[in-house]
């Protein structure tokens, strides 16, 4: 696990879309695994201003993305299929064929897990998979509790998971459960780049490079994965031992 503590968040931004674009430069049909989340929402602005400059090209990429809530179409506002969309795919050009999304509103989850992993196996596996990390040490909605053998499948939402996501629901109820990539799906990717900012993922980032590896902290078993970047901010590497800044 390679740690980056970048000056701030916009930094962390750069150097994270930095890494999609050498990758896609190196590779135009990558296979890219998408995060939402708060986190991402400044690396793909920062990829949307890396191909307007015409540095970075989406055309031939496949992405698949990491989770949905259960229960919720493509079209609800508070869905990861909108803020993918928001985000990114109305902003660049994009082959809508290859964009994978789970169906939050599948009618059998188990059959729609199963053709997701169909998905990722048929694209040739995911080459590049970035990742947030939630403040109880989730990634993607692998929940404390998780175990490293876990694939895509529905799984229940942590109370403090849906506290956190529930503004974006107001005045309905959060989604008490979600379709998510597994930890032995996302340990599959060959490569990972984490991004965490902000003072409140400070502890989650300690417990995932410091703690035991175990389901009590599902971002640990990254540590049982060859090739990981996590990029913070000095925020985020607050409660990390002896962190300095590398850029
Ligand atoms: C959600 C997503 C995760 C994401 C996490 C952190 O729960 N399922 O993939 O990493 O939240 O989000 P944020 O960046 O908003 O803190």
């Amino acid at each position: 696990m390679r740690i980056e503590v970048l000056a701030d968040p916009a930094a962390v931004a750069r150097r994270a879309a930095g890494v999609v674009a050498d990758v896609l430069r190196a590779t135009p049909d990558a296979v890219l695994g998408l995060a939402t989340g708060g986190t991402m929402r400044p690396v793909y602005d920062e990829l949307v201003a890396l191909q307007r400059r015409g540095e970075v090209d989406f055309t031939r990429a496949t992405t698949l993305n990491l989770d949905e809530y259960a229960g919720l179409a493509a079209d609800h506002p508070a869905s990861f299929a909108a803020y993918m969309r928001a985000a990114l795919f109305s902003r660049v050009p994009v082959d809508p064929a290859r964009i994978h999304l789970m169906r939050g509103d599948a009618p059998d989850p188990q059959a729609e897990a199963r053709r997701y992993e169909a998905a990722i196996t048929a694209a040739g596996g995911i080459g590049l998979q970035l990742l947030g990390i939630g403040r109880n040490g989730h990634i993607a909605f692998n929940e404390p509790g998780t175990e490293a053998s876990t694939r895509t499948r529905l799984a229940p939402l942590a109370a403090a998971t849906q506290q956190v996501n529930a503004p974006a629901f107001h005045p309905q109820p959060v989604p008490e459960r979600a379709l998510t990539m597994g930890i032995a799906t996302i340990l599959e990717a060959r490569r990972c780049l984490l991004v965490a900012t902000g003072a409140d993922k400070a502890p989650a980032v300690a417990r995932m490079v410091q703690g035991p590896v175990g389901p009590d902290c599902p971002a640990s078993f990254l540590r049982g994965h060859p090739d990981v970047t996590v990029l913070l901010d000095p925020a985020a590497a607050r409660d990390l031992a002896a962190a300095a800044p590398s850029g």
